[in-house]
């Protein structure tokens, strides 16, 4: 049989290169580069397999004429030029569910280790200065109101944590979600300027760039703490180094930043400040799952019978094309 041709972009799990080399013919971009690949295979690629950290470019999709499909490691797929696979008309996919938890449990860490200071008050042991005097006292997540930003997978794992915790919950979204106890603000700063602590899980893209800006943190206030699991770019990074330097909120708990795996050199200057090398969903057991979920994609894809997990931009079964009434009225 002949082999369908995949290119892997990004350094791949050794058990998602292992299933895909089983069954297709790969070519790695970490191994390669992508412009030989284009240069040599272009015209028999078929299937994107992409770590999600790397860019699937508009200019790459377009000299790929053959390409059907991308599959995305990663819930997130804003990595991808949508506009472009749309327009050519290649189904996109990501791996969604497999995660909420996994990132909904690190979210919660994050946000006790950013209020409680559990990074410098391990640091504090580690430097001996615990045998001088006892760690400071920290704030709390007592006396909290907690805004989620994105009510949607993980943002509804989130919250259901945090309220077991005893801890009002509400939240920020476009639209409201009447299966849902949380009061919904549809204005974010409205939002902010009510609660002390915000957790920000939306889709990263052009929609929710700098969502996070001088004034949603000037809303939230010098109690204010900010939690951001979603993606760099949600965050004014500049207007966050800004709002700690001058008080204007207290804290900030990071997994996710504007040009990873850059952190701006401001930011790790400031103490109430804890910072994730985006780990949300790093670990064995979900990363496996969501490598698996990749290669189901595009064996189901090459099988025939469709994506398992497309993206709602690139939904499948295609809708019918609407019909456009005829001249005169001829159908
Ligand atoms: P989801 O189910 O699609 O939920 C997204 C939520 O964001 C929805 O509530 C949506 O509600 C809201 N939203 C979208 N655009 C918005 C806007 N412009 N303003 C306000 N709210 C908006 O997605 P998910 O599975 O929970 O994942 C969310 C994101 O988390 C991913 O896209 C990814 O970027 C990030 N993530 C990060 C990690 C990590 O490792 N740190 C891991 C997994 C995921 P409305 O449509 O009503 O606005
Ligand atoms: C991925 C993530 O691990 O799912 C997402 O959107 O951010 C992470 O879970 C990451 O995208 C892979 O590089």
């Amino acid at each position: 049989m002949q082999k369908e041709h995949v290119l892997t972009m990004g350094e791949m799990m050794p058990a998602v290169d292992d299933a895909l080399a089983a069954r297709f013919e790969v070519h790695r971009s970490d191994a390669d580069g992508i412009p030989s690949i284009v240069a040599r295979h272009g015209p028999s690629i078929r299937a994107i397999a992409t770590r999600g950290r790397e860019l699937t470019t508009a200019a790459l999709i377009d000299q790929l004429p053959a390409l059907e499909i991308i599959a995305n490691f990663g819930v997130g797929y804003d990595s991808i030029n949508l506009p472009a696979a749309v327009r050519r008309g290649v189904v996109v996919t990501n791996t969604p569910r497999v995660l909420d938890d996994e990132v909904a449990d690190l979210a919660v860490g994050l946000l006790l280790a950013t209020v409680r200071k559990l990074p410098q008050a391990d640091r504090w042991v580690r430097a001996g200065r615990w045998l001088e005097a006892p760690f400071p006292l920290s704030p709390t997540l007592r006396d909290r109101t907690v805004g989620i930003v994105g009510m949607g997978r993980i943002g509804e794992r989130i919250a259901r944590r945090i309220a077991a915790f005893d801890v009002p919950v509400v939240y920020h979204a476009r639209h409201a979600r009447s299966d849902m106890p949380w009061r919904h603000y549809p204005d974010l700063i409205a939002m902010a300027r009510e609660v002390d602590t915000l957790v920000v899980i939306v889709p990263g893209g052009t929609a929710t760039r700098h969502l996070i800006n001088a004034k949603v943190l000037a809303a939230l206030g010098p109690r204010g703490i900010l939690i951001n699991v979603a993606r760099g770019s949600v965050v004014d990074e500049g207007a966050l180094v800004r709002a700690l330097q001058d008080g204007a909120i207290l804290g900030a708990g990071l997994d996710v930043f504007a040009d990873e795996p850059r952190v701006p050199p401001a930011l790790l200057e400031i103490d109430n400040v804890v910072v994730l090398p985006h780990v949300g969903s790093a670990t064995h057991h979900t990363r496996s799952i969501m490598g698996q979920l990749v290669v189901d994609n595009l064996v189901s894809w090459f099988e025939g019978r469709g994506p398992l997990t497309p993206v709602p931009e690139t939904p499948w079964p295609r809708p019918a094309p609407k019909a456009t009434p005829g001249i005169g009225g001829i159908p």
